[in-house]
Formats: structure tokens, C-alpha cells, sequence
């Protein structure tokens, strides 16, 4: 998509007008034919509030030009950035019903750097589609984006630089999750670490199965077992500031395919497990975004990638391991794979790499999915302070996320096991279950668990979301790495 800065028309033919509405139903372009038109939806109900919606008519013109369509745009009092996020997701979406190619859209006033960026992510990641499987495929002519605005052309373009790379990021993450489990396999996964690697000066390298077993990753490779394919423990190390001893290590759980091995899933619950990789893409996607931005901090992310799945070799329901930290593990349940390949990640970010922050990402639990539903991510931590960060940091990449309790002591029994240490899983409370797990392999370290595994995929094709991959907590973990570079320096 291109986005150009106009500040006239004079060059610019459009054939899609985009206007906004405040919640006092006034229009960002008062224009005769315009007002008429949208004072009459008024009367119908079709526009007001949050609505979005698109005409197609013939004899619209502005400024001399002819144009086809036109957009309402409903921005309710005090929109957040997530809203202008919704808002042209739904409006572009909306212009490609009415095939419109060029759209005009205008960026005038006061607030407009409060809201720019977010208008631009949310008509980037709007338009996005996953039709590489489509042999015979739909035609879908790229869209022009013209902003009218007064905007120099300076800030105009970071914006847009600062838009396109965190919405490209976000949907590196999307593809990386809507790929089968046959084509993005654990190699696969990896060979996609090491291309972004490549391309953003990051230091890349993978530990194959015998270096794992050579660290003591046993609980990490009791997952990997019954597959044939590889696992590859992937590491990507960005140093944006070598002089200083804080390092982030960004965790992301990369199981390609989660049958459930001899837990198995019934068929609907194993619907959609190639995209148990959320957590991964989320991970690769956010350090592509802050190598690129060269935010001055150090971060590390650490990808366990494998498959869950079953055969004469995989682990069965009663298995005790010893996983890198020196704990032993009950495999009570082999669904519970995530946190098992975790905590290893997890021990090899805090030991190997010396990291002072673990953030992991995953797509951990389904009662997760039952708490929050799938526009929300949970989220845990040991640090009230970290996680102020990470609010801030969700509010301004227009994401949510939602705390839930660890629990203290009065949760302390959850994954209780009577033959080993810790067992792998509970009866109860899943999502506080699988989160306090890997609490224990912490070792204290100011530490958040995302579980995205209902924010990670969408079931519609609606506003910023195409159905399938999502790309979530990608511009959350930007944000949150961008408000932790010391000094701070805006984009
Ligand atoms: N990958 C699943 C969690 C999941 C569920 C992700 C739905 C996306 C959508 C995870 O590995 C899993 O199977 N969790 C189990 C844990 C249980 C066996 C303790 C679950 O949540 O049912
Ligand atoms: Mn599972
Ligand atoms: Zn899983």
C-alpha cells in the first residue's frame, strides 16, 4: 500500500472519500453534498456511535474531483488508540467491498498526532489476507492511501515509517501462524527466525536436539520426542546497547503442531493447533520491529520450536524429567506441552543468555480462552511495576490485555505432584495453573506471562482482523521494549 502526503488534490485522483464523525455527529470535511448525505443516514440509524459505513454513489465530487465512494467513520469522545485502530481497519475493509483503489483521507487539527499512526496501523492491518493457498486467487488491486494534511513532511514520513514497520511486523507474525504445520515445521520456523535475523543485524543461532540434550533441556525435549521432525531451539540475540548489563529475553512458545500427544485433543480442540506458534511469531515479530527501530537495549528472543505429537517415542502420562533448572516434572498430562518447552527457554534465558526480564508469550491454555475470550490477552506477573509498563505499553500498540492473579499462597497446591517436584499440571484454575508453573522456574526475575491463546487467532474477518493468525502482543512487546530503553528516545 502506498501512503502519500498531500496538501492539495492537485496530483491526487481519488475514488473513495473517508470522512470521520465525532460523537456530536460532526464530520471531519463539511461539504454540501457530504453533510446531506450523512444527516440522512442519520435519520436511519446507519451511521452514529462507532458505525462504519460506506456508500457508492456517482455524482460525489470534492474539491472539482469526481469520486465513487464514501466512508463515515464513527470516532467516539476520548477514542483510544485501539479504537482508531478498529475504526479504519473496518473502513478499509469497507472501501475494498466498494472497490475502491484511491482513498483520501484527511488529518487536520490538534490531535492529530495522537492518532495518525494508529489510523495508518489499523488500515494496514485491515487490509491484510492470507490467500497464498489459493491457487485461483481473488483479484485484489493494491490500495493508494492519500492523507490531506497539514502535517510536515518530516513527522509525516516517521509516522508512516513507525506505522508500516510495526504493522508489517505484526503481520510477519500473522503468516508465520496461518502457514500449516506442514510447511512451517520447526526448521521452518527457525529458517523464518534467521531471514529476519538477516535482515535487521541480529545475531542468530539454533540449538539442534543434541545441544539441547547436552544443556539438560529434558523437559523442553520430552515434548519433542514423539515427532519426526527436529526440534530447533532458536535464539536471536539483539545488542542495541552493548555497554549495558539489562537484557530482555522475549520467551515465545513455538509448538508447530499440539495434537495433545496420548492426552490426545478430541477433533474440534485440535482444530487450528498449527497455530500453537503464536507465542513464537509474536516474539520474532516484535525483535525484527525493535532491531529495525535500533531501540538502545539489549534483548534476547528465545524460540522452543517443536511438535507435540504421538508415537512409539513420546512421552506418556506419568513420565518424571529433569528439566535445565534441575527440577523434576510429572507429566501428568501431555496437552500441558507449552510450559514444559518453556521453562527450559526460560532457565537457558536467565543462565545463558544473563537476563534480568523474561517476558514469554504463549498460546498456554484454554481456560484462558473461557476467562477472557479471544480480543483479550491474559496477563501475569510477579512485578506491579513491570506490569504498569506493559499496561502503558498495550494502551499506545492499541491491545488488550488483562491481569489475572498468580494467586500467593492460597493457590500454592495447583501443581502439586506427590512423586516429583512439580507436576505439570492441576485439576483447577488452568490459566493461574500453567502461569504459576512457570513462575517457579523465574528465579526471581521481574517476569510477565502473556498467554494469547484466544487474543492470538480470529474466527472473522472483521475491523483490523483477517480470520486466522492475529500477530498479537507483537506491537505490545514494541511499546513495552521502547518505554524500557534508557534514555528514553521516541521513535
Ligand atoms: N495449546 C494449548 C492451549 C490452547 C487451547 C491454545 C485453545 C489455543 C486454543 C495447550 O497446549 C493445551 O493443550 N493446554 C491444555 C492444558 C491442560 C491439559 C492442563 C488446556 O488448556 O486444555
Ligand atoms: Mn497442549
Ligand atoms: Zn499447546
Amino acid at each position: 500500500m502506498q501512503i502519500q502526503r498531500l496538501v492539495d488534490l492537485e496530483d491526487y485522483e481519488f475514488d473513495t472519500l473517508l470522512v470521520t464523525y465525532n460523537h456530536k455527529n460532526r464530520l471531519s470535511i463539511e461539504l454540501g453534498k457530504v453533510s446531506e448525505i450523512f444527516n440522512v443516514l442519520t435519520e436511519d440509524g446507519l451511521v452514529g456511535g462507532s458505525k462504519v459505513y460506506g456508500l457508492r454513489g456517482k455524482d460525489f465530487s470534492y474539491q472539482g474531483q469526481p469520486y465513487y465512494n464514501l466512508i463515515f467513520i464513527g470516532i467516539p469522545e476520548n477514542a483510544s488508540p485501539r479504537k482508531y485502530q478498529l475504526q479504519f481497519g473496518a473502513a478499509v475493509k469497507e472501501a475494498r467491498k466498494l472497490k475502491g483503489r484511491n482513498l483520501l483521507m484527511t488529518a487536520i487539527g490538534d490531535d492529530v498526532s495522537f492518532w495518525l499512526s494508529s489510523a495508518m496501523k489499523g488500515i494496514l492491518l485491515g487490509d491484510y489476507t492470507f490467500d497464498k493457498y489459493h491457487f485461483e486467487k481473488e483479484e485484489r488491486p493494491e490500495i493508494n492511501l492519500g492523507i490531506l494534511t497539514g502535517v510536515d513532511q518530516a513527522s509525516f514520513k516517521k509516522e508512516v515509517q513507525y506505522s508500516r514497520m510495526l504493522a508489517e511486523s505484526v503481520i510477519l507474525a500473522r503468516d508465520l501462524v496461518n502457514e500449516p504445520a506442514n510447511i512451517m515445521t520447526p526448521a521452518a520456523l527457525a529458517d523464518a527466525a534467521r531471514a529476519v535475523c538477516e535482515k535487521n543485524n541480529i545475531k542468530f543461532s539454533v540449538l539442534e536436539k543434541e545441544d539441547c540434550e547436552a544443556m539438560g533441556m529434558n523437559s523442553f525435549l520430552s515434548v519433542a520426542k514423539g515427532s519426526k521432525q527436529p526440534p530447533k531451539f532458536i535464539v536471536m540475540e539483539y545488542n542495541g546497547r552493548a555497554t549495558d548489563d539489562e537484557k530482555i529475553a522475549l520467551v515465545g512458545k513455538g509448538i508447530c503442531f499440539d495434537s495433545g500427544g496420548y492426552n490426545l485433543k478430541p477433533d474440534k480442540a485440535m482444530k487450528g493447533m498449527h497455530g500453537d506458534m503464536g507465542g513464537a511469531a509474536a516474539v520474532i515479530g516484535a525483535i525484527g520491529a525493535i532491531a529495525q527501530a535500533k531501540l538502545g537495549i539489549n534483548v534476547t528472543a528465545i524460540v522452543p520450536a517443536c511438535e507435540n505429537m504421538v508415537s512409539g517415542k513420546a512421552a506418556k502420562p506419568g513420565d518424571i524429567v529433569q528439566s535445565m533448572n534441575g527440577k523434576y516434572i510429572e507429566v501428568v498430562n501431555t496437552d500441558a506441552e507449552g510450559r514444559m518447552a518453556l521453562v527450559d527457554a526460560i532457565t537457558y534465558a536467565i543462565r545463558q543468555c544473563n537476563a534480568t526480564t523474561v517476558i514469554d508469550v504463549a498460546t498456554l491454555t484454554g481456560a484462558c480462552v473461557v476467562a477472557l475470550g479471544d480480543r483479550y490477552t491474559g496477563v501475569f506477573s510477579n512485578s506491579d511495576d513491570l506490569t504498569a509498563k506493559l499496561v502503558q505499553a498495550s494502551i499506545i500498540a492499541g491491545e488488550n490485555i488483562w491481569r489475572l492473579p498468580l494467586g500467593g499462597d492460597e493457590y500454592a497446591e495447583l501443581n502439586k505432584s506427590s512423586v516429583a517436584d512439580i507436576a505439570n499440571c492441576g485439576t483447577k484454575c488452568g490459566a493461574i495453573a500453567a502461569a504459576r508453573f512457570l513462575a517457579e522456574f523465574v528465579e526471581r526475575k521481574p517476569w510477565i506471562h502473556m498467554d494469547i491463546a484466544g487474543s492470538s487467532e480470529s474466527d472473522a474477518d472483521t475491523q483490523i482482523y483477517a480470520e486466522g493468525g492475529t500477530g498479537a502482543a507483537v506491537m505490545t512487546l514494541y511499546e513495552l521494549v521502547k518505554i524500557m530503553e534508557k534514555p528514553y528516545k521516541s521513535y
